[in-house]
């Protein structure tokens, strides 16, 4: 046993939560339905399993998830919009369980989508697994966004720089903030018991993004696609444990 044992023991049970909620909405999203229906489904199913959706009314947030389409960077607001063959969409789930927060995202596909978009969600994912996997005590916070960065800037995409990650607990956005690009060996060194998302937003265009009117949806500036993957991680001794893994191996589109 360690410090944090306990601790990862409640953020393993919300970030399970958030990941099967993802699961369960992975097979319901086609063509024809509405994202206020996604967020419904969302809502009911954290509640049927004892959590709360921490988005709802958070800083006047009205809905349980974030709905992001296509050139919608994130905290797309689900509403009467209809999923239509080609589009491509975030859903961002984060669930409260004994007072301990799970947030991650996902990808869908909805139909059939373009070569360009299916690279760009590829390479999103890939981007944060990367992090994922370079994790472990003594390593910097530059060090993530360097490798994020560098990845996908070889595919020819862009980092987002007006949103990041950030340390997550009983709090859900604490310090740090994790960024998504930046310079190796530099910034804050990770300690074991850190918890934290790494959340990129990449798109196919430029990284300059803009906040709509109501005060929520980014978008892309040159309206091209935006992708963006996340999950809550915790730093152990030798490495990371994420606490948001689908049960149904539902890591990436296809969802098989
Ligand atoms: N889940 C988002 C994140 O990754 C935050 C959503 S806040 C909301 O940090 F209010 F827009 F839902
Ligand atoms: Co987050
Ligand atoms: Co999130």
């Amino acid at each position: 046993m360690n410090n944090y044992s306990e601790k990862f023991e409640k953020m393993k049970i919300a970030g399970n939560l958030a990941a099967r909620t993802l699961d369960m909405l992975t097979d319901h999203i086609k063509v024809g339905i509405s994202t206020d229906y996604i967020d419904k489904l969302g809502y009911e199913f954290i509640k049927d399993n004892h959590g709360h959706s921490a988005p709802l009314f958070y800083r006047g947030f009205k809905k349980s998830l974030c709905t992001s389409l296509n050139h919608v960077v994130c905290h797309g607001i689900p509403s009467d919009r209809i999923l239509d063959d080609g589009d491509i969409i975030n859903i961002d789930v984060t669930a409260i369980v004994n007072e301990h927060y799970g947030d991650t995202s996902r990808m869908f596909c909805i139909g059939k989508t373009p070569v360009k978009a299916n690279n760009l969600i590829d390479s999103t994912y890939e981007s944060m697994m990367k992090a994922i996997k370079i994790l472990k005590p003594g390593l910097k916070l530059g060090d993530i966004g360097h490798e994020i960065q560098n990845y996908v800037e070889s595919k020819g995409f862009s980092v987002v720089k007006d949103f990041c990650g950030h340390g997550i607990s009983t709090i859900f956005h604490e310090p740090p903030n994790i960024l998504h690009y930046g310079e190796k060996n530099t910034g804050i060194e990770l300690d074991p018991g850190m918890t934290f998302t790494i959340e990129p937003m990449i798109n196919a265009g430029k990284y300059d993004i803009k906040v709509l009117d109501d005060g929520w949806t980014a978008v892309t500036k040159d309206k091209s696609l935006s992708a963006q993957f996340e999950h809550t991680i915790g730093i152990t001794e030798n490495g990371c444990e994420i606490f948001t893994k689908s049960v149904k191996g539902y890591s990436k589109p296809p969802y098989l």
